[in-house]
């Protein structure tokens, strides 16, 4: 199988020690639901429970954590990048502040909006793959937008050079050796995500959770690693196969960068180089990587229509993940997928882009909500 391996390095018994603490601990992430709850509209993200679906794939239930609905940005970033603003900001102040970070889309969104919010300037980096509909979506709270680089790691590169130029802070979600803080925020805002589906009854045996850098994946590890040591689901990673940086990093041991204009429809996810933070703890704690293709994630989209879901591209990757091991007797068994299984996916964006979303299910947003 050339689109799963059981991590080959996974030490499930080891302790979630201050070494791992240091990175995302649970002190930290209740510090960060106190903060963003604060803001206006913050509400808990809707649980659906699927359970015609989990009939369907033979286990006890499948929840669905619905990030589209998170503030006005429609993804799960909202909790990362603004956050990381609202926390610079405490140390700087806002005055003469600028802010900077590249993305594919729902990162810049997030910082974007929360520059504004907190009075700050923001200059957004997209590369050349991002679509207009997304840019447009970041100008929408104020901030310039940038167009450099084929891919979201050339523009990481561009925004990093940029801030040392301008005197900019840059907010990334994803990590290199020597900056750290900020991305180490971004995470721990994306804990709250577990939280709340902890407070909401989740209670997996499995969570099938995409990966871009890491971030999130790495979030949602540390939470119910701390929590609940070598009883904690399992945790499984899944990938546009055009960027599989974790994956092939899993099956090397170590970190590994792919190369190339990582061509997905899963834009979030189109990220070919790991945030080093984030893999100090997949690396040792994740149970399996997989890959999806882009087929596999515009079938999950469509499938989630039919329960009156919306879900974007890169947010139904966890949920392609999952229908492709349900699906598999070797990865069924890998996984220990049974009838008492209890998954839990987080669809990490809704319709980010409409016009997208329309094409690939045949219908708006809007229709299939209605
Ligand atoms: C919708 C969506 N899901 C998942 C991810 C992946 O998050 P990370 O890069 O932290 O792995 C992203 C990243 O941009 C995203 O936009």
């Amino acid at each position: 199988m050339d689109d799963f391996v059981l991590n080959p390095a996974l030490e499930r018994g080891m302790a979630y020690g201050e070494e791992q603490r240091a990175i995302l601990s649970l002190a930290k992430a209740r510090e960060a639901r106190e903060h963003i709850a604060r803001w206006d509209g913050y509400g808990a993200t809707p649980l659906h429970d699927l359970i015609e679906l989990a009939h369907r794939h033979r286990v006890a239930q499948v929840l669905y954590k619905d990030e589209g609905k998170r503030f006005s940005l429609r993804s799960f970033k909202a909790l990362g990048g603004a956050y990381a603003v609202d926390r610079l900001v405490a140390k700087n102040g806002a005055a003469g502040l600028t802010v900077t970070c590249a993305t594919d889309g729902n990162h810049g969104r997030a910082v974007a909006w929360g520059a504004a919010r907190a009075g700050a300037k923001a200059v957004i980096y997209v590369h050349e793959g991002v679509s207009e509909g997304r840019a447009e979506a970041i100008r929408s709270f104020g901030a310039t937008v940038v167009r450099e680089g084929s891919n979201y790691d050339a523009s990481v590169r561009a925004s990093t050079e940029a801030a040392a130029r301008n005197g900019w802070e840059i907010v990334s979600d994803t990590s290199w050796p020597g900056y750290e803080d900020v991305p180490r925020d971004v995470m721990q805002g994306y804990a709250v995500l577990a939280m709340e589906a902890s407070e909401q009854g989740a209670d997996p045996t499995h969570i099938f959770i995409q990966g871009g850098v890491g971030g999130v994946a790495a979030a949602m590890l540390s939470y119910y690693w701390e929590k609940f040591g070598a009883n904690r689901p399992k945790l499984i990673v899944v990938e546009p196969d055009k960027a599989a940086c974790l994956f092939e990093s899993a099956k090397s041991r170590r970190v590994e960068f792919v190369e190339g204009d990582l061509d997905t429809v899963m834009a979030g996810l189109a990220c070919g180089e790991p945030s080093i933070l984030a893999w100090q703890l997949l690396g040792p704690g994740a149970d399996a990587f997989m890959t999806v293709t882009d087929q596999e994630a515009i079938a999950a989209m469509q499938l989630l229509a039919e329960f009156h879901v919306v879900g974007g591209e890169s947010g139904v990757a966890g949920l392609a993940g999952f229908l492709k091991a349900a699906a598999n007797p070797n990865i069924r068994t890998a996984l220990e997928l049974d009838p008492t299984s209890r998954v839990l996916l987080i669809g990490t964006e809704g319709a980010t882009d409409p016009a997208l979303y329309t094409e690939f299910v045949g219908m708006t947003p809007e229709e299939i909500e209605a």
